[in-house]
């Protein structure tokens, strides 16, 4: 039996990028795998009105299991509600979307569990390989209004089970014909972004190729394009999680100016997930040194999430642009 995604209070991401494309901002997508996680999430989105995509992995599936992450994704969402009916807010569109989908399996498998949105990256495969099963997932997820992502070009670093040691950035001739051949609904490329808290070499200057960017923009005008790989690794959290024992050392993330440049144009979801980390890591870190008498979960995971949902807030309101744009996207699908 298929388990609808409307069904559950998810809406997909094609409304969402309409409005992010008309109001020159970026969804925020961001990963979870854990309550505090989902919560920090839910409230920092619903507190600034800003639209969220949730984002599961394949690997966030394996680690919290598919059925309860799925569930609390759903619940996320009747807490979103219930929260705006108390402080009297407006609700918040939220998407339920797979990160990097491997197979056409997984994603159906998503499809019919109840996402609004899932990704095949086939980015790894040879062009017409990558068209082959990008088209194959569209096929089969529009049947469901199930919104699609592709990806074409090669981010470089490690994600769970995504690695790539060099990156090999979208060539803008080629996306004009992936887009028409596959049907896809948003198109991740890679102009230098990557994954994880490594993103440059110590010395070198971190810089994203927004030429290319600007370049892909012009060839699919008006077509939603996503950058994965957009943490900006605080360096903040960084001097916190070395201070109390943690060993991180060079990581180097996006600027926060570039991706606001980037959210800005067509660009209409950036992908964060090692930021999470990062200021989740620092805050247990730092608890754990200043009380080590206290050993009850909530007593350092509540700081975590706190310390999550700011970082969240600010990048809604600084970075994405997406803080305040709940409600033209509500409009739009009612
Ligand atoms: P970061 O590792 O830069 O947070 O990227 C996450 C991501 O792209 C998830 O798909």
């Amino acid at each position: 039996m298929i388990t609808t995604y409307n069904s559950l209070g998810f809406v997909n991401t094609r409304a969402m990028f309409q409005v992010a494309l008309k109001n020159s901002f970026a969804v925020p997508a961001y990963n979870f795998n854990n309550m505090e996680q989902l919560q920090a999430i839910v409230m920092a989105c619903l507190e600034t009105q800003s639209p969220v995509i949730l984002q599961v992995s394949k690997g966030a599936r394996e680690y919290a299991d598919r059925t309860l992450l799925r569930y609390m994704a759903q619940g996320a969402v009747e807490m979103m509600k219930r929260i705006a009916r108390e402080k009297n807010l407006g609700e918040i569109p939220i998407a339920l979307h797979l990160d990097h989908g491997d197979s056409f399996e997984l994603c159906k498998s998503c499809v019919e569990s109840g996402f609004s949105s899932v990704m095949i990256d086939g980015s790894h495969l040879p062009y017409d390989e990558n068209v082959a099963l990008t088209k194959r997932v569209v096929d089969y997820a529009h049947q469901y209004d199930v919104t699609v992502e592709g990806e074409l070009g090669i981010l470089a670093g490690v994600e769970e089970d995504v690695k790539a040691e060099n990156h090999s950035f979208t060539r803008p001739e080629e996306v004009a014909d992936f887009l028409r051949q596959t049907g896809v609904d948003s198109l991740a490329i890679a102009i230098g972004t990557s994954h994880g808290a490594y993103k440059f070499k110590p010395g070198q200057k971190p810089m994203i190729r927004l030429d290319i960017l600007h370049e892909i923009e012009k060839r699919i005008p008006g077509f939603p394009i996503v950058l994965h790989g957009s943490s900006s690794v605080p360096q903040a959290a960084v001097e916190i999680i070395n201070k109390y024992g943690g060993k991180l050392n060079g990581s180097i993330g996006i600027p926060e100016d570039q991706l606001r440049e980037a959210a800005r144009s067509a660009v209409c979801k950036i992908n964060i997930d090692s930021d999470g980390r990062l200021v989740m890591t620092a805050k247990i870190r730092e608890v754990f040194a200043s009380k080590p008498e206290e050993f009850d979960p909530r007593k350092y995971l509540g700081p975590a999430r706190e310390a999550l949902k700011q970082m969240y807030i600010s990048k809604n309101k600084n970075v994405l642009g997406s803080a305040g744009q709940a409600p033209a996207i509500l409009a739009v699908i009612k």
